[in-house]
């Protein structure tokens, strides 16, 4: 594969669709003395204002509980963006994009809080020309956004001026089942329209999951081999070595299943399994995604028995250093039944794929960290180099991260006289190849809400189809008498050998990775 990228006037290049430049605007962040406006939100707009991306009029207002004067916000975000930028940090920059920073305290349910902020934010408008466009960013627990929306919508805030617009970004967990996502969608629609609601699924903010797309539709050569002729299973894969790290209650209400498959991993299905949308418009892409969750076989109690392994990662050692169990976690409950860890075996109920199992597994406290799809073409025929079917299959690797790139495995010939067939790769690795880092996630997506581009945001109708399909798993695992197992697995492994057996059972194997 070529290492260097050619130099085109290919729309593609500068993402996913031809998006407008972002509009002057203020982002409101609500919930701004968390965690998340800290190490991504912050360092994600100072990388935009940094890529020169970000709109000359724009102002921030983080709305929180806690006592703060702006000044002393902004010198907090200075401290953490030094820490988690991607970029480092430009003095100079730093202080004009600071300035235009804010702190607004209020509780999130005195109205008085929310009076105050809409003549702030009037105020803004004169003084910076943000021309009354407002990003409102739900950084809270859900179960604040119902109130939070109903007082934005008491003062008027979710209403835009003439030519202006408002919209809302909301974060995950988008409920914790279907009828919560019904009603939390309810909530949020009822305030503002779907057109101006962005659900973040950060994995469809990373470089390489929006790749997926340009490799499969912008090469020739991928597309026509993309189905069940051709291909005899994927393998989906999102591994991380870390454990709950003190988010023991967030974790214990939701697990493996509801934290990372109903979203990140069925996004990425969606991605690879899609038909090819007519144009890059942000509902024909996503009217595409919604077929392929709609496609996904519902799995009765018999086959989530059968097909979905749960583990629960036990103590062992991570790169020398050693780990407690999950029950012995800070506010985890010492029965905890939470799994920490899932391997699905899933259908795509379409012609392209009618036969292909698509595999899929995510777990904390694994041996490495590393999310990649695998698509595992079929073998050659049995003959020729193939004769003691000796010859392994081509195997397609996106590699979402780290070392974001691609990797096709094909088969040569070794050299020397006798026809010795062994495996090779070729390799695209992002970092070499373009010479610079990717942006963050957030970066994109902030751009993207800001642009009013809500193609890489999910849709209600593909939140709500992928919780249809992740209840019923989560029924059988609550059925009585006798729900599956949930498997323990050492700290430090590959999970439990049940999700082995999952695949040795179908005559195949996980990839090490
Ligand atoms: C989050 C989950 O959505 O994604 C976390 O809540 C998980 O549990 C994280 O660790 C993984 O994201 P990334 O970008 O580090 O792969």
């Amino acid at each position: 594969m070529s290492t260097h990228p050619e130099r085109s006037s290919n729309p593609l290049r500068e993402g996913l669709s031809n998006r407008p430049m972002p509009q002057p605007c203020t982002v409101v962040i609500f919930g701004a003395s968390g965690d998340l406006t800290y190490r991504k939100l912050i360092p994600a707009l100072y990388n935009i204002a940094a890529d020169g991306d970000l709109p000359a009029a724009l102002s921030v207002v983080g709305f929180a509980r806690r006592e703060k004067s702006d000044a002393s916000f902004r010198s907090e975000l200075e401290e953490a963006t030094r820490k988690f930028s991607r970029q480092g940090l430009n003095e100079e920059l730093w202080q004009s994009f600071a300035d235009r920073i804010f702190y607004h305290r209020s509780e999130f349910g005195d109205l008085e809080g929310y009076q105050r902020l809409a003549e702030r934010l009037d105020q803004l408008d004169r003084e910076r020309n943000t021309r009354g466009n407002r990003l409102f960013y739900l950084s809270v627990a859900p179960g604040e956004f119902g109130g939070i929306l109903e007082k934005l919508a008491a003062v008027g805030l979710n209403q835009a001026g003439p030519g202006s617009w408002a919209r809302v970004i909301v974060e995950k967990p988008f409920g914790t089942d279907l009828p919560s996502a019904r009603s939390l969608n309810e909530v949020v629609n009822n305030v503002f329209s779907e057109k101006d609601t962005y659900r973040i699924d950060h994995y469809l903010g990373k470089e390489t999951a929006q790749n997926i797309m340009v490799l499969r539709f912008a090469n020739a050569i991928f597309e026509p081999l993309w189905n069940n002729r051709y291909i005899d299973h994927v393998q989906i894969t999102a591994a991380e070595p870390l454990g709950v790290e003190g988010r023991g209650p967030y974790y214990e209400s939701s697990g493996a299943l509801r934290d990372m498959v109903q979203n990140h991993l069925l996004q990425l299905l969606c991605l690879v399994a899609m038909e090819p949308p007519t144009d890059l418009a942000a509902d024909s892409v996503r009217d595409e995604k919604v077929k392929v969750v709609r496609a996904l076989r519902p799995l009765s109690p018999e086959a989530v028995a059968q097909d979905v392994v749960r583990g629960q990662y036990a103590a062992g050692s991570i790169q020398g250093r050693e780990v407690p169990a999950y029950r012995s976690e800070d506010r985890v409950s010492p029965e905890s039944m939470t799994e920490t860890y899932v391997a699905l075996k899933v259908h795509v109920d379409n012609w392209r794929w009618a036969g292909v199992p698509f595999y899929v597994r995510v777990g904390k406290r694994l041996a490495k960290g590393g999310t990649e799809i695998a698509v595992q073409f079929k073998n050659v025929p049995g003959v020729l180099f193939n004769r003691d079917l000796s010859v392994g299959p081509n195997v397609l690797v996106i590699r979402i991260q780290p070392d974001e790139g691609i990797s096709l495995r094909i088969q040569a010939k070794h050299p020397g006289a006798s026809v010795k067939v062994e495996p090779v790769k070729m390799d695209f690795h992002y970092g070499t190849s373009f010479g610079k880092a990717s942006p963050e996630a957030y970066e994109r997506l902030l751009l993207d809400a800001m642009s009013g581009d809500a193609t890489l945001f999910a849709r209600r109708d593909e939140v709500e189809g992928a919780w249809e399909f992740v209840d019923r798993i989560e029924a059988a695992w609550h059925q009585h008498p006798t729900p599956p197992p949930l498997c323990a697995y050492a700290s430090g492994s590959w999970g439990p050998p049940e999700a082995d057996a999952l695949l040795e059972r179908d005559g195949r194997s996980w990839r090490r990775m």
